[in-house]
């Protein structure tokens, strides 16, 4: 079978600058396609930005733009930051590029044909700041229901797609699928909307008189496209939907669809509902997980209590807020954001931790061995000796395996634990196998061998970091003397015992990870 991964971030508005939340996402996405490149796959990574619709329009008028030219001026700001951000993205879509609008208007001709498209009348609520629709009854004091700002009250003409028809198709679909929604309890949530509430038909346009910025729907020339319809489209319009069919069918479906909770609706009910509309197959997972929360609030920049990333990273360096922002919550449940939380991380698991263990095996190496690493020839150990190698090359052996299962399950910070395990073990091994004193009772073999052990965990630990951690996991194999090409590193290498060279010359640098005080 073709070992190929597609993965997706949603398409963050253009409305604002990208926060924290948008970048937990990305970084999420990224550490699992370096992941899979890492084990051999070749994997097609998408993000990009979400143009359209009546709040881009309506900030763009604020600054007396267009929405072109505001869209234009906010999404080099997502491409500045996820360079930053070592982001790995191999496609970014606009929602404004041609590719994009050509895919959006052929999906909706195939769904208008088949008789899945109705015109009619529009009577309710929308929310713009969540660019929602919301009927009479799902709205309370003129308050929308998932973000509680006012909601505005609409009449208009506009076009609808047949929502409904589908709703026991998907049941179906969900009930025959149960690893399609991740994590489970987003699954029950989905599932248990479905069997409980009739689906409405779709709202999926909006009337040039009221709102200009938007793809024009290609059956009519009063209106554009409902941005959401419109944006779903792009995990489909970026892999080529028709326009190249070869690279269409090798990319799609998407392995993963990745968000966060707020856009689950659009994610797990009116996508599948649509592609399949169209003849066109789901997506294999959507995962969604939860909120960074500030201040008791979910982080967001209508709310006004968003940390942009630039300070964080300007402070404590781009793997540090990496590292930190996939270890200190489970993924799929929220997290509250301090930056004490990250201060901790820093001095505990990246200084003490982790940079301490590359210090300090490279000065050993350095001081007993004139920074070269050599293999030992046979000599005698005894029993305790014996017992402490084999529990640290055990716990190194089984760490490939630990962190593919906690990786499938997109368990970053256990995957990052059970990597810190081995780090942790490396540590004590040292402290235990007492280098100083094997070096003291002038035996030689044994302390080569003490070193290759730690040297080749630093190997293996670099390996199983490296889409996680890539910038350090670079410096850390330039100061191991390995070159610094961690794009050739393949994951069959973190299972291979003894790969380490001898003779290999190390280039010992400055300590990864001072100590913030
Ligand atoms: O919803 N915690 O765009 P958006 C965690 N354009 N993640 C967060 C977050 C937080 N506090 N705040 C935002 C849209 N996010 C649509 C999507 S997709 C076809 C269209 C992240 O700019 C998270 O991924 O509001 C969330 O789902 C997304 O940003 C919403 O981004």
């Amino acid at each position: 079978m073709e070992k190929k991964f597609y993965i997706t971030t949603p398409l963050y508005y253009v409305n604002a600058a990208p926060h924290i939340g948008h970048s937990y996402t990305t970084i999420a996405a990224d550490i699992l396609a370096r992941f899979y490149r890492l084990k051999g796959y070749e994997v097609y990574f998408l993000t990009g930005t979400d143009e359209h619709g009546e709040k881009i329009e309506r900030a763009g008028k604020e600054k007396g733009m267009t929405g072109q030219e505001f869209a234009d001026s906010i999404a080099p700001r997502f491409k500045d930051l996820w360079g930053k951000l070592s982001i790995s993205y191999d496609d970014f879509i606009r929602t404004s590029e041609p590719r994009h609008t050509k895919a959006v208007q052929l999906f909706l001709k195939i769904l208008h044909d088949k008789g899945d498209i109705y015109n009619g009348k529009y009577e309710g609520w929308y929310c713009t700041p969540c660019e929602t629709f919301w009927s009479n009854s799902q709205v309370d004091s003129r308050i929308c229901r998932d973000c509680g700002r006012p909601v505005e009250e609409i009449k208009e003409e506009n076009y609808f797609f047949k929502l409904s028809k589908y709703q026991n198709w998907l049941i179906g679909y969900l009930k025959d699928n149960p690893g399609f929604i991740k994590p489970e309890s987003r699954y029950n949530e989905t599932l248990s909307f479905l069997e409980s509430e009739t689906l409405q038909d779709l709202c999926i346009s909006r009337p040039k008189s009221r709102l200009n910025w938007g793809i024009p729907i290609p059956f009519s020339n009063d209106h554009v496209t409902y941005v959401w319809f419109d944006a779903l489209v792009n995990y489909i319009s970026a892999p080529g939907f028709g326009v190249d069919e070869k690279k269409f069918n090798k990319w799609w479906p998407a392995d993963i669809h990745m968000m966060a909770k707020d856009i689950l609706r659009q994610h797990t009910i009116y996508w599948p509902i649509m592609l399949h509309a169209a003849g066109i197959v789901p997506p294999k997972k959507v995962f969604a997980h939860g909120w960074w929360i500030m201040k008791g609030e979910k982080m967001s920049k209508s709310k006004g209590n968003v940390v942009n990333p630039l300070d964080l990273i300007a402070v404590y360096g781009v793997d540090a807020y990496r590292y930190f922002l996939m270890r200190e919550v489970t993924f799929g449940l929220d997290g509250s954001f301090s930056e004490d939380g990250i201060i901790g991380r820093f001095n505990d698991d990246l200084a003490n931790d982790l940079g301490n263990l590359v210090n300090r095996t490279l000065t050993m190496v350095e001081k007993y061995f004139g920074g070269i690493i050599n293999k030992p020839k046979k000599y005698e150990k005894d029993n305790s000796e014996e017992r402490l190698d084999n529990a640290l090359l055990d716990q190194a052996k089984k760490l490939p395996r630990e962190l593919d299962s906690r990786m499938s399950e997109l368990n970053f910070s256990a995957a990052l634990t059970e990597i810190w395990g081995v780090i942790n073990a490396a540590n004590k091994y040292i402290e235990d196998s007492a280098p100083w004193k094997v070096s003291k009772a002038g035996r030689e073999e044994r302390l080569k061998e003490i070193m290759y052990n730690i040297f080749e965990i630093l190997r293996i630990v670099g390996i199983t970091l490296s889409p996680f951690m890539p910038t350090t996991v670079k410096n850390i194999q330039q100061q191991m003397g390995l070159g610094t090409d961690i794009s050739s590193y393949s994951f069959a290498d973190a299972s291979e015992w003894g790969k380490s060279k001898e003779g290999t010359k190390i280039k010992k640098g400055l300590p990864l990870f001072p100590r913030i005080k």
